[in-house]
């Protein structure tokens, strides 16, 4: 089955890793070759780690790379049983996006984004077809992170989460269905554990390190949550911020003054080698 995935940053190449993993057939769109060749480099590499670590057979890397096509033109979706949508957290960049991918596609094709904060419904009225699309929320690693949220729109029709709950477990993910609501899940409860310790980190209450010491050791997280900002981006985190922020009007989920000061300054995280901590 042809899955076509549109974006080749961070979420795009995870998902497209996981995608081909499970067997199906992946068209990755981008805007510009550079990311796509970028991201296709950032790919192997993956799939060489997870060889290395024994979680993926060495033969099944070439078997992979042979179920992968590139194109920066959006019209190779076309054939697509879903198009998943995975680019940059702004809605009319989306919202143009999606739009355009529906021209080329069949009538039952399923049309889904990754957003991680904006609203299914507000997304799914550019569609002719509304009752095509979800939200199907990959977390990051995707090829790591077991779980898929899959975020139903005030439209999204029964066969359109009956089809994705298929692809989902498809993939060996649990599907988790919640409702559409800023941040849904996921982003409602990590957005302010994440704002709250800049926050703290703001205030001098204690060093970088120490925080995440505290969640580390404390609370048995893989990684603080200081790490986990550079890890997911902090660009990603102040866009995210903003988008639940616009959606809820509740202060708390206004970006951190850090954050938005580190963003501005570019410091995004580990993407480019500086955020909370140096990544040489
Ligand atoms: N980073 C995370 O931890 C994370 C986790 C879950 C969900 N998400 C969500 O996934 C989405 C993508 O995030 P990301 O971190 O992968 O972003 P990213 O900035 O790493 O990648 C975005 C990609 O989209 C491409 N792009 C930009 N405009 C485009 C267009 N008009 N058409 C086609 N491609 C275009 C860029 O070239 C880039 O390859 C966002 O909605 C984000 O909120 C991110």
């Amino acid at each position: 089955m042809k899955v076509s995935i549109i974006g080749a940053g961070t979420m795009g190449i995870g998902i497209a890793q996981v995608v081909l993993d499970a067997g199906h057939d992946v068209t990755l769109v981008s805007d510009t070759e550079a990311s796509l060749k970028n991201g296709v480099e950032r790919l192997r590499s993956n799939l060489d780690k997870a060889i290395s670590k024994g979680a993926m057979a060495p033969a099944k890397k070439e078997d992979c790379l042979k179920r992968l096509s590139t194109s920066s033109s959006i019209s190779e979706v076309a054939g697509s049983v879903i198009v998943i949508e995975a680019v940059p957290e702004d809605a009319d960049v989306k919202k143009s996006v999606i739009s355009n991918a529906e021209r080329y596609v069949s009538v039952d094709a399923v049309i889904a984004t990754n957003t991680s904060s904006i609203s299914i419904s507000a997304l799914s009225k550019c569609l002719a077809n509304p009752e095509r699309f979800l939200g199907l929320h990959f977390f990051n690693p995707a090829p790591v992170m077991k779980v898929i949220e899959l975020v139903r729109g005030e439209k999204t029709s029964d066969d359109t989460l009956k089809k994705s709950l298929d692809f989902a477990k498809s993939l060996g993910k649990t599907p988790a269905e919640v409702k559409d609501s800023p941040g849904f899940i996921s982003n409602r409860i990590l957005m302010i554990y994440l704002n709250e310790s800049i926050n703290a980190l703001d205030q001098r209450i204690a060093s970088r390190e120490t925080i995440d010491t505290i969640a580390r050791l404390g609370f048995s997280h893989p990684m603080g949550p200081l790490e986990l900002a550079d890890f997911i981006g902090l660009d990603v985190c102040k866009d995210i911020m903003e988008a639940i922020y616009s959606q809820s009007n509740d202060d708390k989920f206004k970006p951190s003054p850090l954050l938005a000061r580190m963003v501005r300054e570019g410091r995004l995280g580990r993407k480019n080698k500086k955020g909370f901590y140096d990544y040489p």
